[in-house]
């Protein structure tokens, strides 16, 4: 199965960043996970997007071509960072590539609240006309990570809190049926 993961952190010691690459390797039997550039993307500008710089095609190819998306983000002033929403953006017009696109998202934080806020209002932003992905249903299925500096390896930087891996482990399997009943 094609994922293509976007991560809301540019930081290069990004917790949310070793997490996708935690998710790469530990799921690398069931899910071939590419990271997407989203930092490497200009900001939207609708002047730009019926013939937009390379970056933002292949981009939008990625996703246009992949069985699922799944985001990992940190919370920044309670909603998502900007370099998501831009990512979001582009995508959301001329082909809009997010059209029933089966995404899954999950976040991480240094405070106790895991990024509540922030995917509050992913959800929402996932939910409008230009984007109208398929997420992951709530109701148990919030993946939000607290105190994530607790819950990594401070030498790897890998993610190893195991109640926290098998609760990935389990979302990640509800993922896979998700994007197969899609
Ligand atoms: C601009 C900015 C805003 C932030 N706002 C929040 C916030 O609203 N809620 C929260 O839990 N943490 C907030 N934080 C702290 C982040 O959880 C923390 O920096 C985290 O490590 C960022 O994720 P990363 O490690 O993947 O870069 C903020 C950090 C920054 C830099």
């Amino acid at each position: 199965m094609n994922i293509v993961a976007l991560v809301g952190s540019l930081r290069k010691d990004s917790y949310n960043m070793q997490i996708a690459k935690t998710m790469q390797e530990r799921y690398e039997g069931q899910l071939n996970i590419q990271i997407a550039d989203i930092g490497s993307l200009p900001f939207y500008d609708q002047d730009q997007e019926n013939n937009p710089p390379q970056s933002v095609k292949e981009f939008k190819e990625s996703i246009a071509n992949a069985d699922g998306v799944i985001i990992i983000t940190p919370e920044f002033n309670w909603s998502v960072p900007g370099v998501l929403k831009n990512a979001i953006d582009w995508a959301s017009r001329v082909e809009k590539v997010f059209i029933n696109k089966p995404v899954m998202t999950l976040g991480a934080t240094l405070g106790m609240l895991g990024t509540v806020r922030a995917q509050m209002h992913l959800r929402e932003i996932l939910s409008s006309p230009g984007v109208q992905a398929r997420v992951l249903p709530p109701g148990g299925n919030e993946i939000l990570i607290g105190l994530v500096q607790q819950k990594v390896d401070v030498k790897t930087g890998k993610l190893v809190d195991e109640n926290t891996l098998h609760f990935l482990d389990d979302k990640v399997n509800m993922f896979i049926d998700f994007v197969k009943s899609v």
